[in-house]
């Protein structure tokens, strides 16, 4: 990890900086029990998980775990049933629809694997969605979305639907979107999982440009190699978390490695990335 006396200030405009070293997720006990009729599904059974600002961490496990329905905890997309969750110091469980609406909106940036992107809208409208939401002027967000898209790489594709734009075109798009607010925190749900290996680095190359910049990155993947680029990999198995360990250097496999390095140098993620 980098140094903490850095924050994440070329990551965020809006809210305040988060000083590294601080928690930004702060799970406790978390369970989450679905209930099908007569049967329970215990999805999480009691996650205890604590996330630095500037962490990146991916999470495993084998499907139907529960490192979905732990991203949609964290997210604020989904409620615990029971547990306390503090995004920023927050505790969410106080809030209202709306507020949490607003810091699901300010806080947060989500990538899914299928991109979820909207069917026949320019890659610049899909970008200011969020804008949108947070009742930010059309000219501003015309402005942000635009320099959301360079971040990617993809200033030039903004007039593109996403029938015209590659895979690996079509996530950068969902990762502009993602971060078009300036979140604090990044989570993706298993990115790579629609992407040829080629593609899948050239994201995993952006995410880590991202994180060198201090956002927060969690990423749930079933691939090791994927993982691998994390700092940290949580792994949970039966809605439990079983393993929680940093990634040592160079554990990364060489092949897979040069792949990513390779792919590396044909993306345009520039340095001048989120500079003001
Ligand atoms: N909305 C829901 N209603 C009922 N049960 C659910 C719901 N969402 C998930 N589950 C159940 O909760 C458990 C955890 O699901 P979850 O989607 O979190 O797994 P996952 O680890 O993300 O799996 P995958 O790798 O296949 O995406 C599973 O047994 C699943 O069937
Ligand atoms: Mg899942």
């Amino acid at each position: 990890m980098n140094d903490g006396a850095q924050v994440g200030a070329s990551v965020t405009a809006d809210s305040p900086p988060v000083a590294r070293r601080e928690p930004i997720i702060e799970i406790e006990n978390v369970t989450k029990v679905y209930q099908m009729g007569e049967v329970e599904v215990r999805a999480l059974r009691g996650v205890t998980l604590t996330v630095m600002a500037g962490e990146y961490v991916a999470i495993v496990g084998a499907s139907g775990s529960g490192k979905s329905t732990l991203m949609n905890v964290i997210g604020l997309l989904d409620s615990p049933t029971s547990g306390t969750y503090r995004i920023r110091g927050t505790e969410v469980s106080q809030l209202g629809k709306n507020r949490l609406a607003d810091l699901r909106n300010r806080e947060i940036g989500f990538i899914f694997q299928r991109f979820n992107l909207l069917a026949r809208t320019p890659a610049r409208q899909q970008v200011e969605l969020p804008l949108f939401y947070a009742g930010v002027s059309s000219g501003e967000s015309r402005k942000r979305a635009l320099e959301a898209l360079e971040r990617v790489g993809l200033r030039d594709r903004a007039h593109h639907r996403p029938d015209e734009l590659s895979g690996g075109q079509q996530q950068r798009v969902a990762i502009a979107r993602a971060l078009v607010n300036h979140p604090h925190l990044l989570l993706a749900d298993e990115p790579t999982g629609a992407l040829d290996s080629k593609t899948g680095a050239e994201v995993l190359e952006l995410f880590e440009e991202l994180h060198q910049q201090g956002l927060t990155l969690v990423v749930v993947t079933h691939d090791l190699n994927v993982a691998n680029r994390a700092e940290r990999i949580i792994t949970i198995s039966d809605g439990e978390i079983v393993e929680d360990r940093p990634v040592q250097q160079g554990e990364q496999p060489a092949g897979v490695l040069t792949a990513s390095v390779a792919a590396a140098s044909a993306v345009r993620v520039g340095s001048e990335a989120g500079q003001p």
